[in-house]
């Protein structure tokens, strides 16, 4: 059974707190998309921000940094028992540093890779970090087509990595490509436009958690 993770960088950004809270009671976390500019060609929100949005909210938040020094700005995210900091393995600070940096916060920590990027650059560093966020579309967007090549990045992270790792997939996520993404042994799918594009954002949840209801291949 994969669990939904609704992307906010689809909702309004005026009303962050109430268009999670809307969701919250169906939802495993909130992915939260920072962006500085310069690692992808586009500006979000930062520490201020996510950290005010953070109080009331009780889910998880998986903050997915596509920036150049996560390890400088990571620490600055005032995290609560449960919640995720994941970066780029392409990102300027060294990696092993960072992970330190992160762990150190208290959140889990994760690595994530743009989809041209080798798989082998995250295997080294599987025994150190608690989930991968494997993207199936270039990161700085939402609403991009889900590139059907990372079915296979799935399976064989999952194989290389066992079942201890949480995979999240983010890019792309619909009805139609959930089921599939489970099947390759995601265990949380990301979605933005499929939700806060919707008319219906509740009713785009259960929908995505219905159709993403199956059983994993091992
Ligand atoms: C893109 C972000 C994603 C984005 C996904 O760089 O990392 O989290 O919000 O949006 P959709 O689901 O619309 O592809
Ligand atoms: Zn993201």
């Amino acid at each position: 059974m994969i669990g939904v993770a609704p992307s906010l960088l689809s909702a309004d950004f005026g009303c962050l707190r109430s268009q999670a809270l809307l969701l919250e009671p169906l939802v495993v976390s909130f992915h939260v998309d920072v962006m500085d500019g310069h690692f992808v060609p586009n500006l979000t929100m930062g520490p201020p921000v996510v950290n005010r949005f953070r109080e009331g909210v009780s889910k998880p938040l998986d903050i997915h940094l596509m920036i150049d020094h996560p390890r400088v700005y990571g620490p600055q995210f005032r995290v609560q028992e449960g919640d995720s900091i994941t970066f780029h393995v392409e990102s300027a600070d060294p990696i092993a540093d960072t992970i330190d940096a992160v762990r150190q916060t208290g959140a889990k920590v994760g690595l994530s890779l743009r989809p041209g990027t080798q798989l082998g650059r995250i295997e080294r560093w599987l025994d150190r970090i608690d989930l991968a966020v494997v993207m199936s579309v270039e990161p700085g967007f939402g609403g991009q087509a889900f590139l059907h090549e990372s079915l296979e990045r799935i399976r064989m992270l999952r194989r290389k990595a066992g079942e201890r790792l949480e995979i999240h997939v983010d890019g792309g996520i619909q009805k139609g490509n959930i089921r599939e993404v489970a099947e390759a042994g995601a265990n949380v799918a990301v979605a933005g436009s499929a939700i806060y594009g919707s008319a219906d954002p509740e009713a785009a949840v259960r929908a995505l958690i219905a159709r993403g209801s199956v059983e994993q291949a091992g």
